[in-house]
């Protein structure tokens, strides 16, 4: 129908005739001249009717907003007041000279070009809409461009790409399954996959050697602006191959995704050990473009008597730990008061702080709420400790040593931002020697990453201290984000076994739940590993978009439904006696997340 794309004329094409197909951005009518901005998805070009066409002319002076249009006309110079230097087109316009209108449209629920001022759940109720605008198209088609580089790098690299099923068993991930009931096995349910990791370490055992898959991920946890209930991931996984072996490939996947898409080159990836990058940032995932560290001052808080402090500075399993802002003297009693309601959302019950007026005049330069609980002596070790300036502002935190790393952590991420201190650029690293397992506070012990993930230590020694052992594990952060994480995998049965135990798993429960896995690891399972990407999150950190919402065609709300299909939904009785379902009393509304 079409010769060519709006957005994708230029000068090259002055004296053509052309055929186009696309919306009306704009309709203008100018003394009786009309102006049409033709809009498809590689960008607008203005199409102009005279009265010299008549029934064309007619027709144009009809046609409202987002019609449908197709136009044939010639592509000419414009005028030299007329040049547009904002529009890609902007030298050039179409003389109309034919114009068929494909289809009328309602008035749109919304101005393309005005969305800034509407809801998200406006956009998400009509995404048929919210997508015709160009940075939503330009979302889509870097999403596109990514997932083609993927493949063409995975490809060059000998993986294969092989599909794993959607209905299938629990594989833990660490959140709640979707569940899909059996028609035909009565009372028995599909759960759907949190990630294909138990196939993709399956298709090692029968050979396959290197497999991608850009694959459908579900997960049932509370969302936030970076996590979907159903998500995508760039799911890769080698047999034969060393964690050093893995993570280079990948790197070099992002390194190559990042210049041929973005024109980026990426600095080094650095590698960090998940207890420094704990002691310095609090997070397993530090923005290295941040320039604020955590410091700990457990040692010179166990020397005082200010009993908030001292307690978890003398606790095993406390942290007192400070963090310096450079220049943040200025920030305000009522920016404070902010920053502690700020952290006390991550279980923190309070945030000390010493301003630091002049710091060659002692304690009498220092102003704070604390200093009176602490020796002169010990203050000055600290401020030398920390390197404390003057301008510069020192936060506290003192509790158990998880809460303070997640309070201070995230703190350093706000005040930073607030204060404009977060270099612009790309810093990934890599964390590494990440503990196998963590408290899950019932007294037992849950894997970090996942159960199939093998430690760098013996049977013995893992049955031995299992709190103190640490796993092959790997983790690619990007500006704070976790991009993507991996592992090389147990191939040996006895290692599944004494980590299944580890964590609690009867051998009952092991043969019930993973009996086919540990049948396949006696079989002859190569030693493997591997990593998933978040793509979604990869193609927002792309983009430069704020919500992975943004870079899905079709997103659910934070309340894990869909706007547009208003999914999920209610089924007739018919549907659920054939599923042998019967649903209990659900009062009013309760069914249905609000
Ligand atoms: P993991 O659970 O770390 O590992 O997931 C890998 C990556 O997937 C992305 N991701 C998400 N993105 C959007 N929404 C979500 N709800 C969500 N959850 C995770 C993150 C994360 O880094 N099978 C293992 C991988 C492996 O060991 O090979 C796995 O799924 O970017
Ligand atoms: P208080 O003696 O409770 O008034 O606390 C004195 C100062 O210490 C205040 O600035 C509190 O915000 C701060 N504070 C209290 N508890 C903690 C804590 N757990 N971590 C850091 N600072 C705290």
């Amino acid at each position: 129908m079409r010769s060519h794309y709006c957005g994708a004329l230029s000068t090259t094409h002055i004296d053509e005739t052309v055929t186009l197909c696309g919306w009306v951005d704009r309709r203008r009518d100018h003394g009786g001249v009309i102006f049409l901005d033709l809009r498809d998805r590689q960008g607008i070009v203005q199409v102009v009717f005279d009265p010299d066409t008549e029934e064309h002319f007619e027709r144009a002076d009809r046609v409202r907003s987002e019609y449908v249009l197709r136009v044939t006309g010639r592509v000419r110079a414009r005028g030299a007041g007329t040049v547009n230097p904002a529009m890609a087109t902007g030298e050039i316009e179409v003389l109309g000279k034919e114009l068929e209108i494909l289809n009328q449209a309602a008035t749109p629920p919304f101005q393309l070009d005005e969305y800034t001022n509407v809801g998200e759940d406006v956009r998400l109720q009509y995404r048929y809409m919210d997508l015709r605008r160009q940075q939503m198209q330009e979302r889509l088609i870097l999403r596109s461009k990514i997932t083609t580089a993927v493949r063409n790098f995975l490809d060059g690299e000998g993986f294969l790409d092989i599909e794993t099923p959607i209905l299938t068993r629990a594989t833990p991930q660490g959140a709640r399954d979707y569940l899909v009931p059996s028609r035909t096995h009565p009372g028995q349910f599909f759960a759907l996959p949190q990630s294909p990791q138990l196939f993709k370490q399956l298709l090692m055992v029968s050979g396959f050697d290197r497999y991608y898959q850009i694959a459908k991920c579900f997960r049932d946890e509370d969302l936030r602006a970076d996590r979907q209930p159903e998500f995508t991931q760039i799911d890769i996984e080698t047999a034969f191959l060393e964690e050093q072996d893995i993570m280079s490939i990948t790197e070099r996947l992002v390194r190559e995704l990042f210049s041929a898409v973005l024109d980026v080159e990426l600095p080094e990836f650095p590698r960090m050990a998940y207890a420094e990058a704990m002691e310095r940032f609090g997070s397993d995932k530090p923005d290295l473009r941040i320039p604020l560290e955590l410091v700990s001052v457990d040692d010179l808080m166990q020397q005082v008597e200010f009993k908030v402090f001292r307690g978890p500075a003398d606790d095993p399993a406390g942290r007192v730990a400070a963090l310096k802002v450079t220049g943040g003297a200025t920030i305000s009693r009522k920016e404070i008061d902010t920053y502690t309601d700020y952290v006390a959302i991550y279980g923190a019950r309070g945030l000390a702080w010493i301003k630091v007026n002049d710091v060659d005049a002692g304690v009498e330069g220092l102003q704070s709420p604390i200093l009176k609980f602490m020796p002169e002596e010990i203050v000055a070790s600290m401020m030398q400790r920390l390197g404390a300036a003057n301008g510069d502002i020192i936060f506290f935190g003192a509790d158990r040593a998880d809460i303070v790393n997640e309070a201070l952590g995230a703190l350093r991420i706000k005040v930073a931002e607030d204060l404009g201190l977060v270099s612009a650029g790309w810093a990934p690293l890599w964390v590494v020697d990440f503990p196998m397992f963590e408290a899950d506070g019932d007294g037992g012990l849950t894997p970090l990453h996942h159960p199939f993930t093998a430690p760098s230590c013996s049977v013995e020694e893992l049955v031995a201290a299992p709190a103190a052992a640490l796993s092959r594990a790997y983790d690619m952060v990007l500006n704070g984000t976790e991009l993507g994480g991996g592992s090389i995998r147990i191939h040996r049965a006895e290692m599944q076994q004494a980590v299944f135990e580890v964590l609690g798993i009867d051998e009952t429960e092991a043969r019930e739940k993973f009996g086919f896995l540990l049948d396949a690891l006696q079989y002859g399972a190569p030693p493997h590993g591997g990593l998933a990407f978040g793509l979604d999150r990869l193609v927002m950190l792309m983009t430069g978009a704020s919500s992975i919402r943004d870079v899905i065609a079709f997103p659910k709300t934070q309340t894990a439904a869909c706007l547009m299909t208003e999914a999920p939904s209610d089924v007739g009785a018919a549907q659920l006696r054939e599923l042998n379902l019967r649903l209990r009393q659900v009062r009013e509304g309760q069914d249905k997340a609000q």
